[in-house]
């Protein structure tokens, strides 16, 4: 186990799309638990493999709608469908203290496999489903800003951390 550096914005592998998972080996089981360690680390809601070099369809994404957080392995994932919209400030940790205005859909579902390669189904809503189409963004070389409607005010990313810290 260890930290992976979290590359940043301008960073060419950024913008490149991730291949398909086909070996579900010792490889990309340490591949995801440093992921792991490194998306604990940075106190962050979701990581995803290009974002610390790796160009594979790998992600994982917290669901903090509970106590504790609770971190899912998507191994390429794929959306095959969504519903609503939501509107709200999103953030990544490749792009540190920038925040813009995304929609997204209020609900997703999300085919994956886990490490072993078994396939499942996960449905997310709010926070996990924003999560869930950012990080499969990251696979396919899109980072936020490209889609933010606006961005964030230092005064407005200063209030939402006020109210985060209460
Ligand atoms: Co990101």
């Amino acid at each position: 186990m260890g930290l992976r550096k979290i590359i940043r914005k301008g960073d060419i592998s950024l913008k490149k799309k991730s291949r398909t998972v086909t070996e579900f080996n010792a490889r990309l089981h340490i591949l995801l638990n440093d992921m792991l360690e490194t998306l604990k680390d940075a106190d962050g809601v979701g990581l995803a493999a290009p974002q610390v070099g790796v160009l594979r369809r790998a992600v994982i994404v917290a669901d903090i709608s509970g106590e504790e957080p609770k971190y899912i392995e998507l191994v390429n994932p794929e959306i095959v469908a969504e519903e609503g919209e939501q509107i709200g400030p999103e953030g990544c940790l490749s792009l540190p203290n920038i925040w813009g205005v995304v929609t997204r859909p209020e609900k997703v579902t999300v085919k994956a496999q886990d490490r072993y390669g078994e396939p499942f189904t996960l449905e997310a809503e709010e926070l996990l489903a924003r999560a869930c189409c950012h990080e499969i963004d990251h696979l396919n070389g899109v980072l936020f800003d490209e889609l933010a409607d606006r961005f964030l005010s230092e005064e407005e990313i200063r209030e939402m951390t006020e109210g985060e810290a209460e």
